[in-house]
């Protein structure tokens, strides 16, 4: 579905924050991507976003190369992100920040979707005028995830989305993100927490420094004694 091929990039010459990532993301799979502060989970989503030029590589979706496409064409092509800290308009009503979400389309279709997302989230459609930055954390995070679905992505990038919420919450959450799959949405997930992360996820990656060093089921790495080790803190 999407493919990186050797992606290297850097903010300042010489400094490569990604060397040479490939990876793989199978249609309508959860994949997790886990690694230490600072190892370039965001930086990947940015490049996959065309927010972040890289060196060299190629990115590929449904076999088309985004490399060097703006970031319009590639949100256009059906990727959509949920950035850390979530990203929604404070000042915004949550019913505004829901038609942000679903611009490109038609006011029919537009309507649709919404009518779903607030299905899919009652508490959000209660709150529908309400500014969004009067939302508790954990409703912001659901308008977030929300105004993203707004425009039907095939792939939905998620960064550290259960930053910050209380643990109910966050099992919600994650519960989300196994219907979304069954929707036949294909998940790239960015997580801190990693324990929950791998459960949910068909597959996972681990970065370090920039670099892929593990590639498995989410099952496998969660059994793996590095892993509980370096991330979950089981020995
Ligand atoms: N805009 C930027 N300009 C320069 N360097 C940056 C910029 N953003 C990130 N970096 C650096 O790139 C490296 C990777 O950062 P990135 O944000 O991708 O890490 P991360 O894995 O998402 O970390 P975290 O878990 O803390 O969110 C870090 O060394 C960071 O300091
Ligand atoms: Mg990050």
């Amino acid at each position: 579905m999407l493919k990186l091929n050797n992606v290297t990039a850097a903010y300042t010459p010489g400094a490569q924050v990604l060397r040479e990532v490939s990876l793989t993301l199978a249609p309508q799979e959860i994949s997790a991507v886990v690694g230490a502060n600072g190892a370039g989970k965001t930086t990947m989503l940015r490049a996959i976003l065309g927010q972040m030029p890289y060196l060299s590589g190629e990115i590929r979706l449904n076999g088309t190369d985004l490399s060097g496409l703006p970031a319009h064409s590639i949100v256009s092509r059906g990727i959509r992100a949920v950035p850390e800290g979530r990203g929604t308009f404070p000042s915004l009503s949550v019913d505004e920040n829901l038609d942000l979400g679903g611009f490109s389309l038609a006011g029919g279709r537009r309507e649709a979707n919404k009518k779903r997302e607030f299905a899919r989230f009652p508490i959000l459609e209660e709150r529908r005028n309400q500014r969004a930055g009067m939302l508790s954390g954990g409703e912001q995070q659901m308008l977030a995830i929300a105004r993203a679905m707004m425009a039907d992505p095939a792939l939905l990038l998620l960064d550290e989305p259960s930053q910050g919420l209380a643990p109910i919450i966050v099992d919600g959450l994650f519960g989300l993100f196994e219907q979304l799959r069954e929707e036949g949405v294909t998940i790239l997930l960015v997580e801190q927490d990693v324990g929950r992360a791998l459960e949910v996820s068909d597959c996972g990656f681990v970065l370090e420094k920039g670099q892929i060093t593990r590639t498995d089921s989410g099952q496998a790495l969660l059994n793996d004694p590095s892993i509980r080790e370096s991330f979950l803190g089981i020995a």
